[in-house]
Formats: structure tokens, C-alpha cells, sequence
């Protein structure tokens, strides 16, 4: 395929000089006040900038500063967290941001510093993969390898990568999203050359289990997630091991699309046009029953909720489904404001009084007996089965949930450890329709649920993709 001109997106997604140089001098500036919060504490250790900012393949007005503060191998971890901890705080007050402390294999803290968001985040100072501590120490690495191999033209090709998987929904590598990193996106344009060839190669050559490795260390075999990228910098890890079988498809498909009408609409959010009555009435033209779970998220960071409620949510369904209940689709998120939505939509949401149990065959005769005391008259034979017809404990989905939420039968469903008790301290069970016609603020006015329009807008855009799955992999 003959290669696409893409000079006018990179013009909008480009860093402007003015943009590259204030960054700059504020990475400049917190790199110098970590040196001199550190030395004055007398604590040995040295700021590194990582992450997109350091390689230059960060997209216009998306900086977000990850600094990194190193230390001794030899330095306990204890004294390491608590560093770190110091000099981010220490750091943000003087630069007079705000911060937040967060958590990835140790706590750091995020400082919000003239309107860009900076990582602080302590990790030990390594040569190599073998002396790793832990999972924070391979970024200086990953940071140096970027820097020495992606050339400047190169960095365009990323920034084209990203900017793509952003919009149609495949970046980012939290849990939320299972989708690509940014270092895996910069390892992609590495090993295919441009942004062009690597939606090519993903279109014409991946399926699951397809390997990438750079450095030719053939540790593939270690790995089973569907891609395998071998981290350069250390041959046990798969930099794509967070991405998901779904998120991979997509960005295949996704890849298929562009390359077939290619548009630089695909470097842009698609303009999603959606309202309350639409989707209501799309809700129920379906002919399906579709009910909303909601309660309040754990007090953890959101990355860790994520797996969490969809876990509890599959559950849900499974138990469902094997109440005789057909699920059809089901989703979950947690809204800004800390409340975790879990939609389910149903096939069959009443079922009849009683539902037919299988029994044991008539040639074992202890089996039998067992059963036929139980039973007695009621059972029959079908073929050379006994049968019966027994009451069903649920006839319709609201039953279903209000006996299955209790203390009594909850531990029937698998949870994350975290929402078990959130979802019995207090939860509601809205149907859909139901749930838009109390929370229409033009007719319901302000509703219990969602007293502002942005509540209701967020909860809108979720049921809106749940009706439109694929709908920002083409343009
Ligand atoms: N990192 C990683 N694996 C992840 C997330 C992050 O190895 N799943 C490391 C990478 O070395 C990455 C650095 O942490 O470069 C900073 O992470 P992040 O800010 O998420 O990625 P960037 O590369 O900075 O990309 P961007 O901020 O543009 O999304
Ligand atoms: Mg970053």
C-alpha cells in the first residue's frame, strides 16, 4: 500500500515548540528541586525523567511529567517508600500544586503543578533486569532504551500510534481499558518501522499468541497472553501481557478500517450524538429487560476496582444463567463521582412456577432411593431417567437479585474481596426505563439519583456504547 501523508494530523497532535519548552523547563525545575530536597536530607538519591515526556513521544497538551527518584540497591525499602513519599509532597509544596497519593507496586504521589500532572515515584537505581526490585525499576530502563533506538521521525510514527489507539478506544493499559501502553506502542513503530506498517502487520499477520522481540531473546514460550511483546530490557517480561483478547481484536479490525478508507477523521474523537429519550427507546424496542446495579466503589484506586466488578459482574450473570435466567449482555464502570454501575440486560427475565430436575437412572438402586425418598410420588420416569418437577426458588429477575444480595445467599457469587461489603452495606436495582424516566430532568426534574446533568450524561454515554460496541473502531 502506497504511503499515506499524514503532515496535517501531526501538525495538530505535535508537541508546539512553545509546549515542548515549557515542559521542559519544568522538568528541568522539579529534576533540580528533587537534587536539592534530597541532598539536604541526606538521602542519596537522584530524579531520572521517564515515561513520554522523556522520549518526546508525548501528544500535544498531554504531558504528564513522570519522574522517577532512584535509589541505592542497598537501600531498605521501608526508608525508600517513605522517601519518596517525603520528596514528592515536599516537592509539590514548594512548587504550591495540590497531590493526591497513589498507588502502583508502592505508593508515589501525583502532584498537580501549573496545570500538569506529576508523577513522583521512588524505585531503586538498577543496571540491569537481574537486579530488579521491584516492577517500577524497569522504566528507567525501558526510558533509556527508547531514547537510544526510536529516532525523532520515529516519534511522529508513535505519536500518530497513540493518537489512533486513543481514538478508537484500544490505549491505555490500566485495567479500565486492557488496551496498549504507551511503551508498547513505541516498541510496535520499533519493530515495524512506521505507523502505517504496524496496522498493516496487525491486519495481515496477528492472531493470538503472535511474539514480538526485538532483541531476539526467544523467551516467547514464558508468555501466554494473546500478544507478546518480550520487554527489550528484560527478557521475562510481556510488555503486552495487560492487554486483552477483546482490545486486540478491536484494534485489528480497527486497523482493517483505516487501511481500507483511511481518514484523518480516525486521528479525532468521533462525535458520539446521543440523548435520554433515544436511548430509552432503544432500550425498549429491544424487547429485552435491562436492569442497573448500582453502589457506592470501595475506597481503593480505581485501577484495582476495575477487575473487581467485573469479576463480581460476570458472577452475577453466571448465577443468573443458572437460575434459568438469559442474559444477553451485561457491563460495569464506576462513574466519577465513586459509584460502580453494572448493567444487565436480559432475554428472559420471568420463568414459570416450577422448572423440571433431573434425577438419577433407574439401574442404580441406592441412587434411587435417595432420590425417591425425597421425592416420592411426585417423580416420573423419562426414559430410563427419573424426573421431577420441583418450585423454582426465583420467578423473575427482581426476586432473583433481592434474594441474592442478601447475607443469606451472597456467598453464591464470586466478588473482588472489596465489594462484597459495599454491595450489602447499601445497593439499588433499577430497571432501565424505569432509571431515564426518574432521572429525565426535563420531565422528573431533579431526581435522587442524578442530581446534575453531568451524572446523568456519563451514565448516558455508558449505556450509549453498551448499544454501540464497535462503534469507534471506523469512521
Ligand atoms: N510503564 C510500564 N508498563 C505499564 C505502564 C507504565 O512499563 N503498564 C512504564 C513505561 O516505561 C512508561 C512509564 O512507566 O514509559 C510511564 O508510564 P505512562 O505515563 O503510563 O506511559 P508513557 O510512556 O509516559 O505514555 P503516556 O504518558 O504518553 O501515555
Ligand atoms: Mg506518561
Amino acid at each position: 500500500m502506497a504511503a499515506i501523508n499524514f503532515d496535517k494530523v501531526l501538525k495538530d497532535i505535535k508537541p508546539p515548540e512553545t509546549e515542548r519548552k515549557k515542559v521542559k523547563a519544568l522538568s528541568d525545575k522539579l529534576i533540580q528541586l528533587i537534587n536539592e530536597i534530597t541532598a539536604e536530607k541526606d538521602l542519596n538519591g537522584e530524579a531520572v525523567l521517564v515515561g513520554s515526556v522523556a522520549k518526546g513521544t508525548w501528544l500535544a497538551g498531554k504531558a504528564d511529567v513522570d519522574l522517577f527518584i532512584k535509589f541505592p540497591l542497598s537501600m531498605d525499602e521501608a526508608l525508600l517508600k517513605e522517601s519518596g513519599l517525603y520528596i514528592g509532597h515536599r516537592c509539590i509544596e514548594v512548587m504550591q500544586g495540590s497531590s493526591e497519593e497513589r498507588y502502583a507496586s508502592h505508593p508515589y504521589v501525583t502532584g498537580f503543578i501549573n496545570g500538569y500532572e506529576i508523577d513522583f515515584v521512588p524505585c531503586y537505581s538498577i543496571k540491569d533486569s537481574s537486579q530488579l526490585k521491584s516492577a517500577v525499576d524497569r522504566t528507567i530502563l525501558h526510558t533509556e532504551y527508547i531514547k537510544k533506538n526510536l529516532s525523532a521521525e520515529q516519534a511522529d510514527e508513535v505519536l500518530l500510534l497513540k493518537r489512533f489507539m486513543e481514538s478508537v478506544g484500544t490505549y491505555g493499559s490500566e485495567f479500565k481499558v486492557g488496551g496498549f501502553s504507551g511503551y508498547l506502542c513505541e516498541l510496535l513503530v520499533l519493530q515495524y518501522g512506521s505507523f502505517q506498517k504496524v496496522l498493516e502487520a496487525a491486519r495481515g499477520e496477528w492472531k493470538p499468541g503472535y511474539t514480538i522481540d526485538l532483541e531476539k531473546y526467544g523467551t516467547s514460550k514464558l508468555f501466554n497472553e494473546p500478544l507478546v511483546a518480550v520487554d527489550p530490557v528484560d527478557k521475562k517480561r510481556n510488555v503486552a501481557a495487560a492487554l486483552t483478547l477483546q482490545k486486540m481484536a478491536e484494534f485489528v479490525v480497527a486497523s482493517g478500517n483505516f487501511l481500507k478508507s483511511p481518514s484523518k477523521n480516525y486521528f479525532y474523537p468521533r462525535e458520539l450524538k446521543f440523548d435520554l429519550n433515544s436511548i430509552k427507546d432503544e432500550f425498549k424496542n429491544r424487547g429485552t429487560k435491562t436492569f442497573l446495579l448500582t453502589f457506592k466503589s470501595p475506597d481503593i484506586p480505581e485501577d484495582a476496582v476495575y477487575p473487581q466488578i467485573r469479576k463480581t459482574e460476570k458472577s452475577i450473570v453466571k448465577v443468573a444463567e443458572m437460575r434459568g435466567f438469559r442474559v444477553l449482555g451485561s457491563d460495569s464502570w464506576v462513574s466519577p463521582d465513586g459509584k460502580v454501575f453494572t448493567l444487565i440486560e436480559f432475554e428472559t427475565w420471568k420463568l414459570p412456577a416450577l422448572k423440571k430436575h433431573s434425577g438419577p437412572f433407574v439401574w442404580y438402586q441406592d441412587h434411587q432411593e435417595r432420590f425417591l425418598e425425597k421425592h416420592a410420588d411426585k417423580a416420573w420416569i423419562d426414559g430410563d431417567r427419573w424426573v421431577v418437577e420441583v418450585p423454582r426458588e426465583y420467578r423473575d429477575v427482581e426476586s432473583f437479585f433481592s434474594g441474592v444480595l442478601t447475607k443469606r445467599e451472597i456467598n453464591l457469587l464470586k466478588f473482588g474481596k472489596h465489594i462484597k461489603s459495599e454491595l450489602l452495606r447499601k445497593h439499588e436495582i433499577t430497571e432501565i426505563v424505569e432509571f431515564l424516566e426518574s432521572n429525565d430532568l426535563e420531565t422528573a426534574g431533579a431526581s435522587e439519583n442524578l442530581k446534575s446533568k453531568g451524572k446523568l450524561q456519563d451514565v448516558l454515554k455508558h449505556l450509549y456504547a453498551y448499544l454501540n460496541r464497535s462503534e469507534l473502531l471506523w469512521r
